[in-house]
């Protein structure tokens, strides 16, 4: 990886002792913005890996969606051994909030794997420079409902550039992980009158697929059935080059994080003419409201509207890709190259 990142503190944490690293990769387009993961890594350094890496794919996340804002993260390294107890927990986010309020507002961060809502609310007893906390306190609250309204957002695009039509009801989908965002995406394919395959490795997801009146079916069949949209909204890899020619979808656009196991993964789905929403365009909608919300001074229905206005940079980067010959992938990235390119 080149070191382009702007300044990364590496830090263990006064009051916690564990290993915290805060990584500001640009702030070319404005305050970096990058949430708070709580992992277990088996070395620091891998932690430390994460967080460049994250925090670089935050830069060109904002960039792609338009914001003006930059790319952070913040990694807490838990011990691979043994859980957190609430006091040590509390002392780790007091850490973070010390380590953020330090960067004065060039940096601000919420909620990731590993951390929440609550946990903001911590964060926020240290720094006023964190996203998401309960409404109850003046933040924003969970971001997932948020990110499921940019994902459905994103996938009537998808089912414009594929059918002609950005209608939802009548085609079929199957979505992979029924959690936080999955269920609510879950939720409102089924209120749009749209077939749905739900799929989890938690068996308890099954009364979620009744309720809806969808087929509930393990991830391995789930994954290959004959649908017009996977959507992948459980872990990140899902797309590998073993599983692109056993696919039997015509798209696939999904709330994961880093879908594709290889970057050339992207080339394999378009030679199989499979038409992919770049993951980070898809899954914005967090983000886009938490700053509209809390850095822009939204109203609630502004902050939808920038949401819902995933669905024209998807069909954007469709017609580019289309029209040029590039993977959806390698429009995306220039997009996000080409804003952070006019700022400088
Ligand atoms: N929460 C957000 O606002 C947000 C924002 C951007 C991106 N994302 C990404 O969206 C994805 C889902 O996030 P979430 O907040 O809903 O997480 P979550 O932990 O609430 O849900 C994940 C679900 O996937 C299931 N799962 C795990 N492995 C699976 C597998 N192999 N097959 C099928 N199901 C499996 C889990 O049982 C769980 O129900 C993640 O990749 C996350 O990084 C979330």
């Amino acid at each position: 990886m080149e070191f382009g990142h702007e300044t990364v503190v590496l830090r263990r944490g006064q009051r916690s002792r564990l290993p915290i690293i805060v990584a500001v990769h640009s702030t070319v387009l404005g305050p970096a913005v990058g949430g708070c993961r709580m992992w277990g890594y088996a070395r620091w350094e891998d932690g430390l890996r994460d967080a460049l890496r994250l925090s670089e794919g935050m830069t060109r996340k904002c960039a792609a969606a338009g914001l003006s804002n930059g790319g952070g993260k913040t990694v807490v390294v838990l011990p691979a051994d043994r859980p957190l107890t609430a006091d040590e927990r509390r002392a780790a986010l007091y850490d973070v909030g010390d380590i953020v309020a330090e960067f004065g507002g060039r940096y601000l961060t919420g909620p990731d794997a590993g951390t929440g809502v609550a946990d903001m609310g911590v964060i926020g007893e240290r720094t006023e420079y964190v996203f998401c906390r309960p409404e109850a306190d003046g933040g924003s609250g969970d971001p997932s409902p948020f990110t499921a309204l940019g994902v459905v957002a994103a996938l009537r695009a998808t089912c414009l550039a594929m059918s002609g039509s950005p209608e939802l009801a009548g085609k079929r989908f199957a979505v992979i992980g029924a959690g936080n965002v999955g269920a609510q995406i879950a939720r409102q394919l089924a209120a749009a009158g749209a077939a749905l395959i739900l799929s989890d490795v938690d068996p308890a997801k099954r009364s979620l697929a009744a309720e809806l009146g969808a087929e509930f079916a393990d991830p391995e069949s789930a994954v290959t059935a004959e649908v017009d949209v996977l959507v992948p909204a459980a872990l990140g890899g899902l797309l590998t080059r073993e599983l692109v020619p056993r696919l039997r979808c015509i798209a696939v656009a999904g709330a994961a994080n880093n879908q594709l196991a290889e970057p050339d993964v992207a080339e394999l789905l378009r030679a199989g003419d499979i038409l992919w929403a770049p993951d980070y365009i898809a899954n914005a909608g967090g983000v886009v409201n938490s700053v509209s919300r809390e850095i822009l001074g939204d109203d609630p229905a502004t902050a939808v509207k920038r949401i819902e206005s995933i669905a024209d940079t998807l069909t954007g980067l469709f017609e580019t890709a289309a029209r040029t010959g590039i993977t959806t992938a390698a429009a995306a990235d220039a997009l996000a190259r080409q804003r952070l390119a006019a700022a400088v």
